[in-house]
């Protein structure tokens, strides 16, 4: 049954010029149908390149928009418009302004995980493979880091500029704690262990590498280990499997899962394309200012 509607997904692709991209966490079936499937980073670096008319987003709202934001002339489907993210819901563009006036001439530093409307008040994105770069790129010696506390945290420990933080989090990658890590290794002695970088500190502080979903796959193929724990969320079990699958990749914990992340169908995708309902689309007024800050950040990642 999915091989059925995943050929007709790729007929329809290639009839509308249209590309499939994926995150890393999708569901295993549509990562299989995907032209694409990547990082936060990687993404936004794909849907700035591809010459497709139409871009299909099988990932979550703010992926969909950051799309949009870099390419207004391509129409951006997002199979399931209700996929959202809990911790780009924790900023508010009001919420913002109101700290930017408490925290003046301070550069603010946005995690990609945002609304458009949050990206447009910022001085530059990060994502969660350059968030380090990102900041040390500023020429200033404070920044404000938005909207997750333990990627501020983890890249206050990169660098030597004071980070001011915003207190959101991803609630999948913040209950992963330092003694659940500990167990894991306690029973596999022998794994490296890769966390996330929206993992607490205290348990950044157990990884191997601390590094973004592409960043585990490149990782995991370039080590001589062949045992991984691994501290993200569930469905990253499935690429780290494709990309290496000689070696053992053990999820820490099993309630890293993102509903959100899980909404897509392969059924949404094929409604999609037959229908081409589910655009986002970020209007010019705070798509242009967004743009700069996503921009600056590509620079930065480009450099
Ligand atoms: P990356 O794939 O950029 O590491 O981001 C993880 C994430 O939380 C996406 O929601
Ligand atoms: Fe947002 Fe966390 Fe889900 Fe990623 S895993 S979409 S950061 S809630």
């Amino acid at each position: 049954m999915d091989v059925e509607i995943q050929s007709r997904i790729k007929a329809l692709l290639k009839q509308k010029n249209a590309i499939l991209l994926a995150h890393n966490y999708q569901p295993p079936e549509i990562q299989d149908v995907a032209d694409f499937c990547g990082d936060s980073l990687e993404l936004s670096i794909r849907a700035a390149e591809t010459q497709a008319e139409v871009l299909v987003f099988c990932g979550v709202h703010f992926m969909a928009e950051t799309a949009s934001i870099l390419s207004p002339q391509k129409t951006v489907l997002l199979p399931r418009t209700d996929a959202g993210c809990p911790m780009a819901d924790m900023v508010t563009p009001e919420a913002l302004q109101a700290r930017i006036e408490s925290l003046p001439g301070v550069p603010v530093v946005t995690y990609v995980n945002s609304s458009a409307a949050v990206k447009a008040l910022s001085t530059i994105c990060c994502t969660s493979a350059n968030a380090a770069a990102v900041v040390n790129s500023l020429d200033a010696d404070e920044v404000l880091m938005v909207p997750d506390r333990n990627l501020a945290r983890n890249t206050a420990a990169q660098t030597d500029k004071k980070v001011h933080l915003w207190d959101g989090c991803c609630p999948f990658h913040d209950i992963l704690t330092p003694e659940m890590v500990l167990a894991a290794k306690a029973a596999h002695p022998e794994a490296l262990f890769l966390a996330h970088p929206e993992c607490l500190p205290e348990v950044v502080a157990l990884a191997d590498a601390a590094v973004s979903t592409s960043g585990m796959i490149r990782f995991a193929r370039d080590s001589q280990a062949s045992t991984f724990l691994v501290g993200t969320e569930v469905g990253m079990h499935y690429p780290l499997q494709k990309a290496c699958p000689d070696k053992e990749f053990i999820m820490v914990s099993e309630r890293m899962h993102c509903d959100d992340m899980k909404k897509i169908s392969l059924e949404d995708v094929l409604r999609c394309l037959e229908t081409m309902g589910g655009e986002v689309k970020v209007p010019e007024d705070i798509r242009v200012p967004a743009l700069t800050a996503v921009e600056r950040m590509i620079a930065v990642t480009a450099s």
